[in-house]
Order: structure tokens, then sequence, then C-alpha cells
């Protein structure tokens, strides 16, 4: 019997690749550019399954242009890319790589949250400058993180390693969630569970974990920033749309909010101009699992989820439930 056909968007990692290679017949995007739509549609024509990316839209014109595809694994936890009504619909399984990259994703933003507070990638290319003269008493002040309020929107797994984070700096951890979390939880981490509306009142630190849904669109609006403290800082590890974008540019204009460290944007890879030349501002390129250690995990993952679903067993990720 011939092996299922699966068409990956990234040449994964040599462990990943090789036992996909055993189970399947696989073919890798292998070009540094990513994989443009039209290519990507040409190659799964006739394909079984897909391992792809959170930068590849899966919606009906996707499903559309190939027939005979069966699964789809994206290797990304975040799974807003993916139409998962419509392939539960077509009788598409769909599986995710959750687990993997939680603390690899809280430790960015951790480090997004350490780096806008005390100001190390302004200071950083201020010493690079070659215009620094010396220690000075009152430059580059940053704001305290040690003993702080850290208000964290989103108590899944990544919003909860956020909060074990801060426990070494002696924060007060407010969080906020769809639902409230166990009791042993909240003492184990020291959290205390409030409405989303006194979060951003009173945390020095707001931080998002929330996926991306219609309820979370712009989660973060004019509204919200106005409700923070001017003295508070905005972290984004989630998705780029749970914030507005340009109300948030409004708010650093006006300085409503002290600054903002962000890992990803309303529409990646475009980042609001008013957002580039700010000095409160830290930037990164959506890189909260972008470690050797777990992107290979998530690699992984992935193609165990594929390779599972065609040797008739259900994947681990497994996000939907299609009749076959
Ligand atoms: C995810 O997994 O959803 C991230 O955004 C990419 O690592």
């Amino acid at each position: 019997m011939s092996k299922p056909k699966v068409f990956s968007t990234k040449a994964l990692f040599s462990s990943a690749c090789a036992v996909l290679d055993r189970h399947v017949d696989a073919e890798y995007w292998a070009e540094v550019e990513r994989i443009s739509r039209h290519d990507l549609l040409r190659h799964i024509a006739q394909k079984d399954g897909l391992i792809c990316l959170p930068t590849e839209k899966v919606d009906d014109e996707l499903l559309d242009a190939a027939p005979k595809l069966r699964m789809i694994a994206t290797a990304s936890v975040g799974y807003d890319h993916v139409d998962l009504a419509a392939c539960t619909k077509r009788g598409v399984m769909v599986s995710n790589t959750p687990g993997v990259l939680t603390d690899t994703t809280a430790d960015l933003a951790w480090g997004l949250l350490m780096a806008v507070a005390r100001r190390i990638v302004e200071g950083d290319a201020w010493t690079r400058s070659g215009t620094w003269s010396g220690f000075t008493f009152d430059t580059f002040l940053g704001g305290d993180v040690w003993g702080k309020t850290l208000g964290i929107v989103g108590f899944g797994r990544i919003g909860r390693e956020m909060a074990r984070r801060s426990l070494g700096f002696k924060m007060r951890v407010l969080y906020f969630s769809q639902n409230r979390a166990p009791e042993a939880i909240e003492r184990e981490l020291h959290a205390e569970f409030v409405p989303l509306e006194t979060l951003l009142h009173e945390a020095d630190f707001v931080s998002l974990h929330v996926p991306l849904l219609p309820s979370t669109r712009h989660l973060i609006s004019a509204d919200s920033l106005a409700k923070m403290k001017p003295t508070a800082y905005l972290i984004n590890t989630a998705r780029g749309p749970v914030v507005d974008e340009a109300a948030l540019v409004h708010a650093l204009e006006t300085a409503r909010i002290a600054g903002a460290a962000l890992d990803v944007y309303e529409q990646e890879p475009k980042v609001h101009p008013g957002l580039l030349s700010r000095r409160d501002v830290v930037l990164a390129p959506h890189i909260g699992s972008a470690t050797i250690e777990t992107r290979t995990r998530m690699a992984q993952t992935a193609v165990e989820n594929i390779v599972a679903f065609f040797s008739g067993r259900k994947p681990p990720n497994a996000l939907n439930a299609p009749a076959s």
C-alpha cells in the first residue's frame, strides 16, 4: 500500500524529518523564503496531510485546493490561522503543539518585561553609539520590577508560568481569565483572580496570554489602556490583534502608559509606524518560542500528531473530532 503524502511548509529539523520520512511520503518546502500562497495551494493539491506554520492561512480556499487532505498539524500552539469549523465540516483533523513551548514563551515575555522596564534595549543602543560619557546618576532611569504588581490576562499554561517567574521578584500577582484557576494553583502561585477592570487599574505590568478569538480581538482597546496606570507597561506575547495597535500608539504618544514590549503585531510582519521610532517600546519579531530546544520539540510534536493520525490513532493534540 502506498504511504500517505504529506507536505510540510518548512524543512523540519532532522530529528523530526527522520520520523516523518519513516511513516509517510513527505515533501518539504526547502526554500529560505516563506512559501507563497500560490505555491502552497499548488503543492498540497494531491496531499493527504499538511504540516503548517502560523503564517499559513487554512481556510476554505486551501481546503478546496486539497480535496484529499485529511490531517493538518500546525507547528504552533496558536491556531487562529486555521478555520477549525471549515476543517471539521470537511472531515479534516487538526492538531497543534501545546505544552512544549510554555516555559520558553514565558521566558521571552519575562525578558521583554525586564527589557522595557529597565530600558535595556535603549541602553544598548546608547552604549554602542559612542556618545556614552560614563556613569551618570539620573539617566536611563527605568521602573522597578521587583515588588510591583503583575497583571496576567489569560491564566492558561503560559500565564501561569509568568506568575511563577514573578515569585522570585517578590511581586503581587493579579490575574484575569475566562475561568478561575483551582484554589491550589492560586495558592502555589500567589495569584489573585480579579475582574479585568481591577487588573488594568492596579497592575504595573499587564502581560497578555490569551488566544486570539472573536472575544479577545482588541481586548486591549483605547478604553482598557485608559484604565491603566500612567506608570504601567503592556507586554504582548500572545497575538497582535488582541491589542488595538493604533490605540496603543495613541496611549504611548499621550503618556497614558509608560511603555510597551511586543512580540506580536496586528498585521505581521507590518509594525505600526507609530511604534517604530518610540524609545519606550521594545519590539521583537514573534520569537516567543524561538529556541533550538523548543522549536525542535514543536517540530517533533507536529510530526507525532501526523504519524499518529496516519497510523490510525487519535493525534495526541487533536483540536477537533471530525466525522471520518
Ligand atoms: C505559537 O506557537 O502559536 C507561536 O505564536 C509560534 O511559536
